[in-house]
């Protein structure tokens, strides 16, 4: 008689331990079998709002509502068992209150059964996030380039070019990071200033668009894989799926045209 041994998913506190160690690694993904995949490589898998773009052609990620990241959470639970699971909170449900926020964010890790939640925004939102971890909530920060708040920023734009500004950015990391926060998301930062707020926490950060100091990186899946119409400049394109997709599509069309598809091996007989 086989011995089955269940498969333990990375914890909350076995990311935060990473603080300086090995670096983290970390992707989106919003769909059961591509995060199978990522599942075999990435500490950590983000189901990010960013899907409101990839998947669902938004312009940008304030559309996303509550359901649509609980159906994508659940999907990619559904295909994993190895990494922590962490699902975005998508704009308007988590900055009017602390109970508002916690609300939303019980229902989902109830229903999606992820790991963590991740939001947006540094010392504004360190009330809320020490109301949801003290009550059992693991949470992710995100500063910086924080897309959900883009109107305001006037368009996705990294922050920190003017070094004036980096006193603001280094307390916001500070403020998360003593609520509470397990790890904090850097986004579109100038390097040094990443490199500054890695040093100062005492929480790993997890860079995009920011610098190689972080304690790791994350992407969005689609973006490395060449799969997205236009990626930012900071991303590495791993893959050409796009290619792949197209000349593959293209093939078969082809062969249903000249009426080579399907073939004798493909038909039921
Ligand atoms: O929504 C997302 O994909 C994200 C990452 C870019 C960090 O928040």
């Amino acid at each position: 008689m086989s011995k089955q041994v269940k498969i333990r998913r990375t914890t909350v506190p076995q990311i935060a331990a990473r603080k300086g160690g090995e670096p983290i690694v970390s992707l989106t993904s919003y769909h059961a079998h591509t995060a199978a995949i990522v599942d075999n490589h990435a500490d950590f898998i983000l189901v990010g709002d960013s899907l409101g773009m990839v998947m669902h052609g938004m312009d940008s990620t304030v559309g996303v509502p509550l359901e649509l990241m609980i159906m994508h959470g659940k999907a990619v639970v559904r295909g994993t068992e190895k990494a922590l699971i962490v699902v975005d909170m998508p704009f308007g449900t988590y900055e009017e209150s602390p109970s508002v926020a916690f609300r939303n964010a019980a229902k989902i890790m109830k229903e999606t059964q992820c790991g963590a939640v991740k939001l947006e925004g540094g010392k504004r939102m360190a009330e809320t996030i020490r109301f949801l971890t003290e009550r059992g909530i693991p949470v992710m920060a995100h500063i910086g380039l924080t897309p959900q708040s883009s109107h305001v920023m006037g368009g996705f734009k990294t922050q920190g070019r003017d070094e004036d500004t980096w006193a603001i950015h280094e307390e916001d990391a500070r403020a998360v990071a003593e609520a509470g926060a397990f790890a904090i998301v850097l986004e579109g930062m100038v390097e040094p200033l990443a490199a500054r707020i890695t040093e100062q926490v005492a929480i790993p950060t997890i860079g995009i668009g920011a610098s190689a100091k972080c304690d790791g990186q994350i992407l969005v899946l689609e973006d490395m894989l060449g799969l997205s119409p236009w990626t930012p400049k900071f991303v590495k394109v791993y893959g050409k799926l796009g290619e792949m997709i197209e000349q593959a599509v293209g093939e078969y069309a082809d062969e249903v045209k000249s009426r080579a598809f399907p073939s004798e091996d493909q038909i039921y007989k």
